[in-house]
């Protein structure tokens, strides 16, 4: 069909339909849509795989700590066992992992708290102003870490190996992850008595606290007898209380003279 308009107005009404959105000229012919073929149903979206969740198998860190320190058959066996243990934080921020110090066939086993900055830097226990303060007290009843006779010698170690960061308390999740291993070096050292210095071995040990109160009266931790003291560190804040740990020290020997 011939066409009435010129070819400006034809090119102006082409782009004004393809502005409005036109994509396709009309044909010269219809086309009847009816008869076009059912365009394919969309495939229906292949189904994301819903992610399960992944079981971690739990780890419970008391449980492996008493398999290890049962497994250690010796005091060697028992550091390495400890050293290995990657469950308690504490060691992430230690220096040193401070096992124990003195001589393993010491008649008395004296456990502390945990390391403090000195100890962390020297790897042994007690070494500090309290350490030293322990040496002497124990000096007094002429027993010390370095004797080499049994019936002199003091075996020293603490509740944690690893120094808690500033010095705070130990929380009850470290004392019960390292108690296991604190039981198993108690056996293996098989000690006579026990000496537990402070609050924190006398929880972790008897399971209480008050130190004033049981200071001075034999307790029984770990199938052995055992004299729960004012912690040396206490002692220099209190020297007053120094008169109650020599009378513990003079109930000590006693009890290791047969008294
Ligand atoms: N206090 C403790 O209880 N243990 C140490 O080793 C040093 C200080």
């Amino acid at each position: 069909m011939e066409s009435q308009l010129d070819y400006h107005t034809a090119k102006a009404l082409l782009e004004w339909q393809i502005e409005l959105g036109a994509t396709e000229a009309i044909c010269d012919a219809p086309i009847n849509r009816y008869e076009a073929p059912a365009p394919k149903p969309a495939k229906a979206p292949v189904q994301a795989a819903v992610a399960q969740p992944v079981k971690v198998a739990q780890v419970d860190p008391v449980d492996e700590a008493k398999t290890a320190a049962a497994a250690a058959g010796s005091l060697e066996a028992l550091r390495a066992a400890i050293e290995a243990f990657d469950h308690c934080d504490l060691k992430k921020g230690a220096r040193s992992t401070v096992f124990a110090d003195g001589g393993a066939q010491a008649r008395v086993m004296v456990i502390g708290e945990a390391p403090g900055a000195d100890e962390d830097r020297q790897g042994r226990p007690f070494v500090g102003r309290a350490g030293q303060l322990l040496d002497r007290m124990f000096a007094a009843i002429s027993m010390a870490r370095d004797a080499t006779d049994a019936e002199k010698a003091i075996y020293i170690t603490n509740i944690l190996p690893w120094r808690p960061p500033q010095n705070r308390d130990p929380k009850p999740d470290e004392v019960a992850m390292m108690l296991p291993f604190v039981e198993r070096h108690i056996e293996l050292v098989a000690p006579d008595v026990l000496v537990l210095m402070g609050n924190h071995s006398c929880q972790a040990l008897l399971g209480m606290r008050g130190i004033t109160r049981l200071r001075g009266n034999w307790a029984e931790a770990a199938g052995l007898p055992a004299m729960p003291m004012f912690h040396p560190a206490y002692l220099l804040r209190n020297p007053q209380a120094k008169r109650e740990a020599w009378h513990d020290l003079l109930m000590l020997q006693a009890r290791l003279r047969g008294g």
